[in-house]
């Protein structure tokens, strides 16, 4: 996900200068333990799990795994860090703001170490995680930083004998449950728009990829965060995931991943103290190509889309719908631009492609690519493993993509660009919306009017118009449908990060 609206940032394969930033040699992780209350802690039950790097198998470390009674202890850490009277509730609030650009600042100090160990846990090619993730990660954070003072309530007209304001308070405790696909930008996401409103947070980074949300727990330290403020819970899903989602001492949950999770994480919070729930899910989502648009401009951007970080987004282009009269002429562009992807060592500045990110999401693409076949649709290129080391996919195109398969209706969360053709604008818009996600979408035409009326008949929670994967801190994300619940980013996520509390004051009659 480009959350800075550009397009490429020099990230696609070919030579680069000398100037190009380089990776971190790495001797040694130096964060691996769970972080409560501003210090480092083991395991209680002396477990750890190991995260490995998935462009050669190779362990990178071993990392203090947290269970429920981790949880607990960073859910106190955090109660008494939000206390009335606690230092953090009790700070000005522009003070809030310069703590957060003061992260910012460690961030950007600590920017090319970060995207390195990003590259290392995830396997994205390292200057994506230098342009993309880390741009994004410090833009979110300056944002948020710059919202603390602004937070405000309204007065409101009654008659002369009240006076009534709205106060937007803090909602307490929030949690927060991350997947490994952007683990440093998931990470800014949920902490810089909770921080901002007064929060205080309790967040677990997925088990694939705990490091950079651990090393910045040393940032915030660092930046001189109060003791409480943000705690980090390296460990599983059904273990310390859902001790969040089921704790009833922690005021909101906020969750991005799997749509079958996201429902376990509702359904526990309902049953537990009723928190609030945010959710980012999946997405199946449609671009469609007018035969008006710019062919190059719609084959470059769907095609970012489809393979963007290994395909490995909750945005990834997975169903591209081309009008009929361009329709052979796009497969054909877009078939020649996969082929030109470079996969290798994600360390490699040269590199565009790398691995996915463990075997049992590998396997899952696999499984799906070949029901494509079985069902008959004609794949184009790649469908197969690189190498014998590491879980690298070749880029991947099915053509000829019918609405009934099961490539045309699962997320598959691969390198794999599902192409369809239609007809006419009324049947393009029924295809799209046509599922049960609901999260972004794509138009590329040059015909304004057609961008607008199909920008606004499709049912999603972000369209982009001869664009793709273009985010910004300032704009909302999220989903409609069984996409998610709640928007992230932008001013509206201070709504979902704050409490409205109104208070009404009978007034003496004096005149
Ligand atoms: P997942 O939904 O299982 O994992 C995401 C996060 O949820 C991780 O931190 C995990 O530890 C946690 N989690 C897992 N089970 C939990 C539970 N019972 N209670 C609380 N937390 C729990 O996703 P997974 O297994 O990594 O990937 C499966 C599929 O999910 C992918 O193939 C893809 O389709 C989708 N996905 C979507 C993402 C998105 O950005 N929306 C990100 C990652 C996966
Ligand atoms: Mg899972």
């Amino acid at each position: 996900m480009a959350q800075n609206g550009t397009t490429d940032s020099g990230v696609a394969g070919g030579t680069h200068a000398p100037s190009f930033p380089q990776p971190v040699k790495v001797q040694e992780i130096r964060h691996t333990k769970i972080f409560i209350n501003n210090e480092w802690h083991a395991s209680s039950k002396g477990a750890t799990f190991p995260t490995l790097n998935p462009a050669t198998g190779v362990k990178i470390c071993d990392v203090e795994e947290a269970d429920k009674a981790e949880v607990d202890k960073a859910v106190q850490a955090a109660r008494a860090a939000g206390r009335s009277g606690a230092s953090w509730r009790k700070m000005d609030v522009s003070s809030r703001g310069r703590l957060l650009h003061k992260l910012a600042d460690l961030v950007e100090r600590d920017r090319a170490l970060l995207a390195t160990l990003e590259t290392m846990d995830t396997g994205k090619p390292f200057l994506q995680s230098f342009f993309i993730d880390l741009d994004g990660s410090i833009k979110t954070l300056r944002y948020y930083a710059g919202w603390a003072d602004k937070i405000q309530g309204r007065s409101l007209p009654v008659d002369d004998s009240f006076l009534c304001f709205t106060r937007h308070e803090p909602v307490g405790v929030c949690g927060a449950i991350i997947p490994w696909n952007f683990p440093l930008l998931m990470f800014m996401w949920k902490i810089a728009p909770a921080l901002s409103c007064g929060n205080t947070v309790v967040i677990k980074p997925a088990e694939q990829t705990p490091l950079t949300a651990l090393h910045v727990g040393a940032l915030i330290k660092e930046a001189g965060f109060p003791p409480g403020v943000v705690n980090i819970v390296p460990g599983f899903g059904p273990s310390a995931g859902a001790a969040i989602a089921s704790h009833m001492d922690i005021d909101k949950v906020a969750f991005t991943g799997s749509t079958k999770v996201g429902q376990l994480i509702k359904e526990a919070a309902a049953k537990s103290n009723l928190k609030r729930v945010t959710l980012e899910l999946g997405g199946k989502n449609p671009c469609i190509v007018f035969a008006d648009s710019d062919l190059q401009l719609a084959v470059a951007e769907t095609q970012k889309g489809a393979f963007y970080n290994q395909g490995q987004c909750c945005t990834a282009a997975s169903r591209v719908f081309v009008e009929e009269s361009i329709y052979e002429e796009f497969v054909r562009c877009s078939v020649e631009g996969a082929k030109n992807i470079v996969t290798g060592d994600p360390l490699d500045p040269r590199t565009s492609h790398g691995p996915q990110i463990d075997q049992e999401q590998f396997d899952k693409i696999m499984e799906l690519i070949e029901s494509g076949k079985e069902e008959g649709a004609r794949l184009e290129c790649g469908g197969k493993a690189v190498g014998d080391t590491g879980l690298f996919l070749q880029p991947t195109i099915f053509s000829g993509v019918k609405d009934h398969m099961r490539i045309a209706k699962e997320e598959i969360f691969g390198p794999v660009q599902c192409i369809f053709s239609f007809k006419s604008q009324q049947e393009a818009i029924e295809r799209a919306n046509s599922t049960e996600y609901g999260l972004v979408a794509a138009v590329f035409t040059r015909c304004l009017d057609r961008a607008l009326s199909v920008s606004a008949a499709l049912e999603t929670g972000t369209v982009w118009v001869n664009c793709y994967n273009a985010l910004h801190a300032q704009t909302p994300f999220g989903g409609c449908k069984m996409s998610g619940v709640g928007r992230e980013l932008g001013e509206y996520a201070l709504a979902e990060y704050s409490e409205v509390k109104a208070v009404t004051i009978k007034l003496r009659e004096t005149l």
